[in-house]
């Protein structure tokens, strides 16, 4: 099925989202959707799928004009969405997610959960998904959640499918195979969006490429582009992709990790007898894929894991089971894995996120009263500096595009009087020039002393921050090696061995 936007403008009060867009994606292409955050990707889509109306312009499918009044007309009409963070109900089995939301019944009104998992069986067999009916949602991996939406969304025989950025939350080999489902999805004449910040996927399964900026269609970039070209179009300037450092001047040895281990809910060490060091004004990035115990590991630092074992101390002072408000308060920055669900208060406005972990002080309170003035200038500066996009300071972080509640995270982290800054996939969702800026703010900090631990699965930002590099794998530190491993070694060690023998 054919898909065209003609001059689709979506405003939020003075704000224009989208301002008189045209797109047109053809049955079996690939099209990619290209541009800074807060470009009005999200919105676009969102307005296709019926979650918004549009203020102006039309929505065709076939040449037909369409009036969505909600995800369900739009999803009777083919359009099938697979949303970065997941609608599906984890207590439910894959079949029931796909069933629900279906008018399938049958007679007497009871869910047909035979035939939903007929439909999962065969879906699955077609495009080689090995997806079990009967497996409960939440026990599965990211990526096979992954497929259970698109399952989903082809079950409702969608001829149109956007990706909201769906690689984010994927380890490179999920991602690859996400890339083949696309390419087989073409290749059964399904028009597909596409939106990813990394150029390497556009580069990689794009037919056709759509650059917005400001809530308009730049123009159209070509596959073969480079990812300088790509990326000076985005964002209309010109886009250091490296990072550029000079080499640590790491001073004593300032967080110090002894015989870590964290225990789950089950009993099991999914940290297991870690030991590292990192010293005042270097970087130590720790590499792994996406599950090997790097998040409990961020987590026990940050006193947020019940169960821990061992010892870890900050300037010679055990801080081991003491509580998360102790830990931040010892000047510890952390931007944690899920900015929604553990750095932010999407109701809160962005001036009121910045102040989050210090609202019990000076400056930004004073005898129990928030001092508004001196809030206002604080979090005006930050939006500039951090150029976050948005209305105004008052703006709920609810409300922003992804990326640019990122850096509403950073912006906040990284102003603080920091004695150790731990940082859980820092740039996850952010545009190749912000993430120019974060990376040269981490580095910056870095420089004034500050001992940095930056969790990636993204072996371009390990390699591009570290000075020294911790792999994980299965809960364990492989071994510690210097940054200018080479990737082939460092892929390796991901997969649990250690060529270099290095010692953990
Ligand atoms: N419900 C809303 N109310 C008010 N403003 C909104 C709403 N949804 C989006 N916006 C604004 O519309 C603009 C476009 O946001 P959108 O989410 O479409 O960006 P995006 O291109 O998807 O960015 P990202 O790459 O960060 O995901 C932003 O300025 C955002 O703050
Ligand atoms: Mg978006």
């Amino acid at each position: 099925m054919k898909l065209e936007l003609q001059g689709i403008t979506k405003r939020f009060g003075a704000l224009v989202a989208n301002d008189h867009i045209d797109l047109v994606v053809e049955p079996g292409e690939i099209h990619c959707l290209l541009g800074e955050n807060g470009a009005g990707k999200s919105t676009l889509m969102n307005v296709l799928y019926g979650l918004y109306q549009a203020d102006e312009g039309s929505i065709l499918l076939d040449d037909e004009v369409q009036h969505f009044s909600g995800p369900g007309d739009a999803m009777a009409a083919g359009i099938g969405m697979v949303h970065q963070h997941f609608m599906l109900i984890p207590v439910f089995t894959v079949a029931e997610n796909v069933m629900l939301g279906h008018e399938q019944t049958k007679a007497g009104g009871l869910l047909d959960l035979a035939a939903a998992r007929a439909k999962v069986r065969e879906i699955s067999g077609r495009f080689g998904f090995d997806v079990d009916p009967d497996a409960l949602v939440g026990d599965l991996p990211v990526g096979v959640q992954q497929r259970v939406e698109i399952i989903k969304a082809l079950s409702r025989d969608a001829q149109v499918l956007v990706f909201d950025e769906p690689t984010a939350v994927l380890t490179p080999q999920e991602t690859d195979e996400l890339m083949a489902i696309m390419r087989q999805l073409k290749q059964s004449g399904t028009a597909i969006v596409f939106i990813t910040h990394k150029l390497r996927e556009v580069r990689e399964v794009a037919d056709r490429i759509t650059v917005v900026r400001l809530g308009k269609v730049v123009g159209e970039a070509s596959p073969t582009a480079s990812n300088p070209e790509l990326a000076a179009m985005m964002v209309g300037r010109s886009v250091s992709l490296t990072v550029e450092k000079t080499p640590a001047k790491p001073g004593d040895a300032a967080l110090v990790v002894r015989d870590l281990s964290v225990i789950d809910a089950q009993n099991q060490y999914v940290v297991s007898h870690v030991d590292f060091e990192v010293r005042a004004g270097e970087i130590l990035a720790i590499a792994g894929v996406q599950g090997n115990g790097q998040t409990e590991l961020t987590e026990a630092l940050l006193g947020l894991q019940a169960r821990t074992e061992g010892s870890i101390t900050l300037d010679g002072v055990e801080i081991a089971g003491a509580t998360p408000r102790r830990i931040l308060d010892a000047g510890v920055g952390f931007v944690p894995e899920d900015r929604g669900e553990d750095g932010l208060v999407g109701e809160f406005t962005i001036a009121e996120n910045l102040m989050l972990d210090r609202s019990n002080g000076a400056p930004f309170v004073r005898g129990g009263a928030v001092q508004r003035g001196a809030l206002d200038a604080f979090a005006e500066e930050k939006v500039r500096e951090f150029d976050i996009r948005a209305q105004g300071i008052t703006t709920p972080v609810g409300r922003l595009s992804g990326g640019n509640q990122q850096k509403v995270v950073l912006a906040r982290e990284l102003s603080r009087e920091l004695r150790l800054f731990v940082a859980a996939q820092p740039t996850r969702g952010v545009d190749v020039g912000s993430i120019e800026f974060i990376h040269k703010r981490i580095v910056a900090t870095r420089d004034a002393g500050v001992p940095i631990i930056v969790v990636s699965t993204e072996l371009d930002e390990v390699v591009a921050l570290a000075d020294r590099i911790a792999v994980m794998y299965r809960g364990g530190i492989v071994g510690i090696v210097p940054a200018d491993t080479p990737r082939d070694v460092l892929g390796l060690m991901m997969a649990g061995e250690n060529p270099t023998g290095a010692a953990a």
